[in-house]
């Protein structure tokens, strides 16, 4: 049985086929309308979330299954300190695989060592986040027709946001993929990613200044800044919008440089950026859904 807690749980060349699968739903969704009739898709989501909740049920209705779960800790029996083990063996019972989000680091990794069923890390606290890395490589994959040989630029919320350390994790795998990452000297990326570059021997670049760069760019990653992670309000309100990027400031990138973002957006993108073609945030929202759809059926044995 497989689950998927790091992205790097799958390699390179299983990362393909499950893209090809995407690529194929995408152009044919009816040919998998009924895949996964009979099987049913728990959601335990113990922090807030819309986007991955909904994809996952959206992609797992889509492929003709059903959908149970729980989408906050106090409507579920944690409030009354039942523990993560304890749930994934019930959650077992009930449903054929189980996507999960949480506050602390490592309780997916916990609950797939308890599980009977596949277990997706739909995010566990500021550490990973693989279906969100799913979404943005295929996005990368589908509109700039490569993995690898681009600079990217990652930018905003560094430290907490865990869909940048995720997505680094697994380009690191690709050629030739250039990093510099912008954000304020209070949010930079943590130490242990920049040291596994190092050991790499993959170059990047730290910055402070999104002008400076946004013309070297390929991708521009741009990332909320992660209120709930923080220690105190003052320091959130201080660094809350330290990066908007407006069309002014797209002007100064190139033509085909794409923005992503994983959303919720707050206010690090203009609403006018949404108009420029280079914005490609609510496209990823989609590739979302037809990755989370080939997942399901990967991890269902019912990919082939
Ligand atoms: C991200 C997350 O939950 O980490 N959202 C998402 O899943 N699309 C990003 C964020 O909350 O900023």
């Amino acid at each position: 049985m497989r689950h998927l807690i790091s992205p790097l749980d799958f390699t390179t060349e299983e990362l393909d086929q499950l893209f090809d699968l995407a690529a194929d739903i995408e152009r044919d969704p009816q040919k998998y309308a009924h895949v996964c009739e009979g099987k049913i898709l728990a959601t335990c989501f113990y922090e807030p979330s819309t986007r991955t909740r909904l994809s996952f049920e959206s992609a797992m209705t889509r492929l003709g299954g059903k959908v149970i779960g729980f989408s906050d800790a106090n409507s579920s029996s944690a409030a009354k300190g039942e523990s993560v083990s304890d749930t994934i063996r019930v959650i077992s019972c009930y449903a054929d695989i189980c996507a999960i989000r949480h506050p602390k680091e490592g309780a997916a990794t916990v609950a797939s060592s308890k599980a009977l069923i596949p277990v997706v890390n739909a995010g566990d606290g500021g550490h990973q986040h693989p279906t969100q890395t799913l979404t943005d490589l295929l996005t990368i994959r589908s509109l700039k027709g490569r993995l690898g040989n681009f600079t990217i630029g990652l930018c905003g919320d560094l430290k907490f946001g865990r869909t940048v350390h995720s997505l680094i994790h697994a380009l690191v795998r690709y050629e030739n993929v250039n990093f510099i990452f912008i954000s304020p000297e209070e949010l930079r990326i943590p130490d242990y990613i920049t040291d596994m570059l190092k050991e790499k021997g993959i170059s990047y670049q730290e910055v402070i200044r999104l002008e400076d760069v946004l013309p070297e760019l390929d991708l521009l990653y741009m990332t909320r800044v992660q209120k709930e992670r923080f220690f105190n309000e003052e320091d959130y309100v201080r660094l809350k919008d330290f990066y908007i990027l407006t069309p002014e400031k797209m002007e100064l990138a190139g033509d085909d440089m794409l923005v992503l973002h994983p959303l919720p957006r707050v206010n690090e993108i203009d609403v006018a950026v949404d108009e420029d073609p280079r914005a490609a945030y609510f496209k990823q929202a989609q590739y979302g859904v037809y990755v989370r759809m080939a997942l399901i059926m990967t991890l269902l044995n019912l990919a082939n």
